[in-house]
């Protein structure tokens, strides 16, 4: 009996690639960042990038300083938004986002320091309502997101949109899930000194983007990939939500498409 490849049965609900490895996906998305701010660039207009952090986007923002510095690629055109931030944070902790894109990417481009913005986290609570709302309208003033990069916690979150979050959450102090509590504990040696909140970018945000890239790896994802991916529409895995996005784009390993239809099948 002949058994034909069941790439017919794919149940995915957002286009999605899956690479062999994090490299070529991270290679892959990087030129696609580069083509976009040089096309920007050559009409003299701004490309706006939102931003994520994480282990997901580092090799990403590895390639496009190695651009910068062999190829010539200036990011002089280019506006960033980050995701998110814990709250509180300072920007020097070691555990900033601000610090990790500093070191991952703004000290080494010639992106201008006021071009770049990252929630603050060292507000008082008071005043993060109204920072938010000048965060998005920020975002506004700018033109808009070109394209969004995304990686995914393990409770779907996008940004930190935890579970609950809706469809037309805007920039908020969000209550972290104790799940990506837990996945933090390392990085804050023990899970009491991870804080407990954190202002992100809400799902709505995000889905006012053009382009959404979301980017995942390692077999530890495959599981809410799948959820995101083929499974319903739903504020209980807000990343499900980019299934409601025209221009989204979802990038694999092999490793994290495990558990997806199309990957039950031996032969690919
Ligand atoms: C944090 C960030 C998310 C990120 C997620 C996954 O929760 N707020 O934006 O996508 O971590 O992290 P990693 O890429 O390290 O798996």
């Amino acid at each position: 009996m002949s058994v034909e490849p069941d790439v017919f049965s794919s149940k995915e609900k957002v286009p999605t690639i899956v690479l062999d490895s994090a490299k070529e996906v991270s290679l892959s998305v990087a030129r696609e960042i580069a083509d976009l701010i040089r096309e920007r660039g050559s009409h003299g207009r701004t490309c706006v990038l939102g931003l994520a952090t994480g282990s997901t986007p580092m090799t990403v923002y590895n390639e496009l300083v190695r651009m910068h510095r062999d190829e010539g690629l200036s990011f002089a055109n280019v506006i960033t938004f980050n995701l998110d931030e814990y709250f509180p944070m300072r920007p020097e902790e070691l555990q900033s986002y601000n610090r990790f894109m500093r070191e991952h990417l703004f000290d080494r481009i010639d992106i201008k320091p006021e071009n770049v913005h990252i929630p603050d986290g060292t507000l008082d609570v008071s005043d993060v309502p109204e920072y938010c709302r000048r965060y998005e309208r920020a975002i506004q003033d700018a033109g808009g997101i070109d394209l969004q990069l995304l990686g995914i916690g393990r409770t779907g979150h996008i940004g930190f949109n935890e579970p609950g979050s809706s469809r037309t959450s805007r920039t908020r102090l969000i209550t972290l899930d104790r799940l990506t509590r837990m996945d933090a504990a390392s990085d804050f040696f023990g899970e009491p000194n991870v804080p407990r909140r954190a202002i992100t970018m809400g799902v709505g945000t995000i889905l006012d983007a053009r382009r959404i890239v979301l980017m995942a790896f390692g077999e530890n994802k495959a599981p809410i990939i799948a959820q995101a991916i083929e499974g319903p529409v739903t504020p209980t895995v807000a990343a499900s939500f980019l299934q409601e996005h025209p221009n989204a784009q979802v990038y694999l390993d092999a490793a994290a498409a495990a558990e997806l239809t199309r990957c039950k099948c031996p032969w690919t």
